[in-house]
């Protein structure tokens, strides 16, 4: 007998809207192809939703059928674009966008963004009567519940690519440079990108030791046992960014040469990596699949591999915590 592909539903769902929201992510739009071509193998509708809550609340909705999604799969940021929408922020918004999605008679949402568009799915799903599945997807890597977002490894190799360029000409000169890495309040891309391009310190905001690292490599390590050094600082550190450290380190050491680089919005961008294409469709699946099965505020996430449903109340309150491990490796490496 022939296996089917269909989910075995009673679901009274009909058709999903599928959005991005936030800041966009390499995988966003395998996951938005994965979406459509999940329902649509389920004999569901769907609609995309353009410029996030944002289009909800202006009706910028349009049909998807599974050719509109064909040859994304390997793109960059979003076929839907994306946006932070302040008005969504307010009840009367929120109405608009519920009034919005019935019209479309649009039954049910897969919201794929990373906390802050989970918090907004969180107050939507409990306002109105809409089953909403999320996806997580910022290079960020800091949503509480799954160990993986979509858009982290292509980040975590483009800081890398970007760093082993910075190398050569700071080697070539003798220099110290300050590379700042995105990722908000989080330094999980920074730990990962710094431990993957051997950075000589790498500073985040949730371990304090790297600014004894930095003492110790300034005194000890630069000159001595290198002559030149990459500091991997994220954005979200308290000391205050790669300008501010590079200005610091220059006033009390005049005699270093450094300079900083802030890689910005290219962290962002560019084609998504095997592993990131492969979770998103692994991910699109499931969103597309918990919703027939009755689901409701979840987010789609992965521990230990496994594919799990993490409800978006525990997900928007915390922030996943940094691997510990990694950051012992990092001082075992740099020992001056
Ligand atoms: O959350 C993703 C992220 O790229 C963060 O790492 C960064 O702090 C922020 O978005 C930048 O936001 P924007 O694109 O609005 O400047």
């Amino acid at each position: 007998m022939e296996e089917s592909s269909m989910t075995q539903t009673t679901s009274k769902i009909k058709k999903i809207g599928v959005f991005t929201s936030g800041g966009d992510a390499p995988g966003m739009n395998a996951a938005i192809r994965a979406v459509t071509r999940a329902a649509i193998a389920n004999e569901l509708e769907v609609v995309g939703i353009r410029y996030g809550y944002q289009g909800m609340i202006n009706g910028d909705i349009i049909p998807l059928h599974s050719a509109d999604v064909s040859g994304i799969l390997q793109q960059g940021g979003t076929i839907l674009k994306t946006a932070r929408s302040q008005e969504f922020r307010t009840p009367e918004g929120r109405k608009t966008a519920y009034d919005n999605l019935k019209a479309h008679e649009v039954d049910a949402l897969v919201v794929i963004g990373g906390d802050g568009s989970f918090t907004g799915a969180s107050i939507f799903s409990k306002e109105y009567d809409i089953p909403i599945v999320g996806i997580p997807g910022t290079i960020d890597n800091d949503m509480y519940g799954t160990d993986y977002t979509i858009g982290y490894d292509t980040a975590v190799n483009t800081v890398i690519n970007a760093v082993d360029k910075i190398k050569d000409t700071a080697s070539s000169h003798g220099r110290i440079f300050f590379v700042e890495v995105m990722g908000r309040e989080a330094g999980l891309l920074a730990l990962s990108s710094g431990i993957a391009c051997g950075a000589e310190v790498i500073i985040i905001p949730e371990d304090a030791s790297g600014a004894e690292d930095l003492k110790n490599f300034l005194t000890k390590g630069y000159q001595k046992k290198k002559t030149s050094g990459i500091i991997i600082v994220a954005e979200g550190d308290k000391a205050g960014g790669a300008i501010k450290l590079a200005e610091k380190v220059t006033k009390e050491h005049p005699d270093l040469d450094v300079r900083f680089s802030i890689l910005g919005h290219m962290q962002r961008g560019g084609t998504p990596s095997a592993k990131d294409r492969i979770a998103a469709t692994q991910m699109g699946v499931a969103a597309v699949e918990a919703l027939l099965d009755d689901q409701k505020s979840v987010m789609i996430g992965f521990q230990n591999d496994k594919i799990v449903h993490v409800p978006f109340n525990k997900t928007v309150k915390a922030h996943r915590p940094i691997d510990e491990n990694l950051v012992k490796i990092q001082r075992i490496l740099n020992i001056w």
